[in-house]
C-alpha cells in the first residue's frame, strides 16, 4: 500500500519527533529525508507520519533508528573557500609559531572533506612547521568509512584549485583518489556532539554546518559549551558561513573574524596536551 501523506503530514511530524532528539525541525524539511523516513515506515508497514509518531512513542528504540536517518552528509573539499585563506594567511601561522604540536578538531566531519583540506592547506604552508594532530569525527559511520576509503567524484573537488588536485589527488576511474600520506595524516573516529568532547584540547576547532544549523536551540547550546571546554586558551572556533553561535554562548568567544565566523576562546585556561 502506498504511503499516504502530505508535505503538511511530515512537517508536523519534523516539529513533533525533532525537538526530543535535540534537533531544528525547520534544518530537516528535505527531500532526501523524507524520502528515507517513507522508506524506514515502508519497512514498518505504517503509511501514514501520524502513525509513525505514535509508532515512536510507544517503541523508545525507535528514536535511535529515526536519529541514524536524519543526518545531512552532503560536504566538498573547500567549502566556503575563503575561510581556509584567511586560516592559512592568518590563524595557521599564529598556530605555527607556537612550535609545538598543532591540534585540530574537524568536528562534524562529514566524509573527510574538511579535514582532507585542512590537511591540505597545512602541508601548503611555507617554512618549517611542527606536528600536526588531526581529529575528525562524525556521528554517521558511512560517511566516517567513506572518508577512510578517501575516493571522491567530481561534485566533492570542484572547488579545489587545479594545482591542488594535481598534486594531492590521483585519477581512478570517473573518481579520484586522495593521496595515501595525506589519509594517514587525519585520524577519524565516531563521536556524538552531543555526548560531550572527545579526550584532549585543540588549537582549532571546525565545526561547520553541523550543529549550528541542524542542532536545536538547547543543543546548540550544549555543543558550544563543550566546544569551549576542548579548546586550549585562545584557541579557534570556526563555524559554518551561515551561522551563528547562540545568544547564551556569546560571552564565551571572541569574534575575530567575523566575515568568515571565526572567533577565539575568551579567558583564562590552564593548557593540557592532546593524547
Ligand atoms: C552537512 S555535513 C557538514 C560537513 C562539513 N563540516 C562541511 O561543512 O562541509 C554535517 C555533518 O554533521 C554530522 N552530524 C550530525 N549530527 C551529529 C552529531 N550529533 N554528532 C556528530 N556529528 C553529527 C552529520 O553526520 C554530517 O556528516
Amino acid at each position: 500500500m502506498a504511503i499516504r501523506e502530505t508535505p503538511t503530514q511530515f512537517e508536523a511530524f519534523l516539529s513533533e519527533a525533532l525537538p526530543p532528539l535535540g534537533l531544528s525541525p525547520a534544518a530537516h524539511r528535505r527531500r532526501n529525508i523524507r524520502r528515507r523516513l517513507m522508506r524506514r515506515m515502508e519497512g514498518l508497514g505504517i503509511h501514514e507520519f501520524p502513525r509513525y509518531l505514535e509508532y515512536l512513542r510507544r517503541t523508545p528504540e525507535e528514536s535511535e533508528i529515526l536519529r541514524s536517518l536524519l543526518p545531512v552528509t552532503i560536504s566538498r573539499f573547500f567549502r566556503n573557500g575563503k575561510v581556509f585563506d584567511v586560516l592559512a594567511r592568518e590563524v595557521l601561522p599564529d598556530l605555527v609559531r607556537k612550535g609545538t604540536t598543532v591540534n585540530v578538531w574537524s568536528a562534524g566531519c562529514a566524509s573527510g572533506e574538511e579535514p582532507y583540506t585542512l590537511r591540505i592547506v597545512w602541508e601548503e604552508l611555507p617554512g618549517k612547521k611542527p606536528p600536526l594532530f588531526l581529529l575528525a569525527t562524525d556521528i554517521d559511520s558511512v560517511s566516517l568509512a567513506r572518508a577512510q576509503e578517501g575516493i571522491y567524484g567530481d561534485s566533492s573537488l570542484r572547488e579545489v584549485p587545479a594545482a591542488l588536485l594535481g598534486r594531492y589527488f590521483a585519477r581512478q576511474g570517473e573518481d579520484f583518489r586522495i593521496r595515501g600520506d595525506l589519509k594517514e595524516a587525519v585520524r577519524f573516529r565516531r563521536h556524538d556532539l552531543l555526548s560531550g568532547r572527545p579526550p584532549g584540547r585543540f588549537d582549532l576547532i571546525l565545526c561547520r554546518n553541523a550543529a549550528f544549523t541542524y542542532f536545536g536551540p538547547q543543543g546548540q547550546l550544549t555543543v558550544a559549551h563543550f566546544l569551549a571546554s576542548a579548546l586550549h586558551q585562545s584557541g579557534f572556533l570556526v563555524l559554518g558561513r551561515t551561522e551563528r553561535l547562540p545568544v547564551a554562548a556569546l560571552s564565551l568567544f571572541d569574534p575575530v573574524h567575523p566575515g568568515e565566523k571565526i572567533y577565539r576562546l575568551r579567558g583564562e585556561r590552564p593548557r593540557e596536551d592532546t593524547g
